[in-house]
């Protein structure tokens, strides 16, 4: 067991834990952060997804030394003073999960897409999204919902004079 220090959704955690463990763990059963899922387990699916620095990362095979002092995003951190984040208004407004599972995954993933490509082409989403599985097939709908959060996205930075939208 070793102390480690954890920066998730702003707030910093000193855990004493494994090294080897698996970041997805301490987030779902230390942190009771419930937004990531445990999917496949093996980095395959994209449940499991938080954003680290920016980029959208499988906590289900990153262990928790690998991210030391890091920051960390999950679901549970992307509203900011009561207000949804864009993709998850933009998620609501399109109406894209069916059974929800898969949906961490491709909410995180778009966040992390839309940070990179502000107004992603098609192209850009399918690259962007391609390790984001759906059992349900949302993905037309997630497609539509990236669209929708771009606009939305824009639309704010213009509102605010910035240049991101966290
Ligand atoms: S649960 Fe992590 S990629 Fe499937
Ligand atoms: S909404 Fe059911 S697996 Fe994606």
């Amino acid at each position: 067991m070793s102390k480690f220090t954890l920066k998730v959704n702003g707030r910093t955690h000193t855990l004493d834990i494994d090294p080897s463990t698996p970041l997805l763990y301490i987030l779902r059963n230390d942190l009771g952060l419930q937004g990531p899922r445990f999917g496949c387990g093996l980095g395959q699916c994209g449940s499991c997804t938080v954003l680290i620095k920016g980029l959208a990362v499988r906590s289900c095979v990153t262990p928790v030394s690998a991210v030391r002092g890091a920051e960390i995003t999950t679901l549970e951190g992307l509203a900011r003073d009561g207000r949804l984040h864009p993709v998850q208004q933009a998620w609501i407004d399109e109406q894209v999960p069916q059974c929800g599972f898969c949906q961490n995954g491709q909410i995180m993933t778009a966040k992390a897409l839309l940070d990179k490509h502000p107004n992603p082409t098609d192209q850009e989403i399918r690259e962007g999204m391609a390790g984001a599985l759906c059992r349900c097939m949302t993905y037309y709908r997630v497609q539509a919902a990236i669209k929708r959060a771009a606009k939305m996205m824009a639309a704010a930075r213009r509102a605010s004079g910035s240049e991101v939208i966290a």
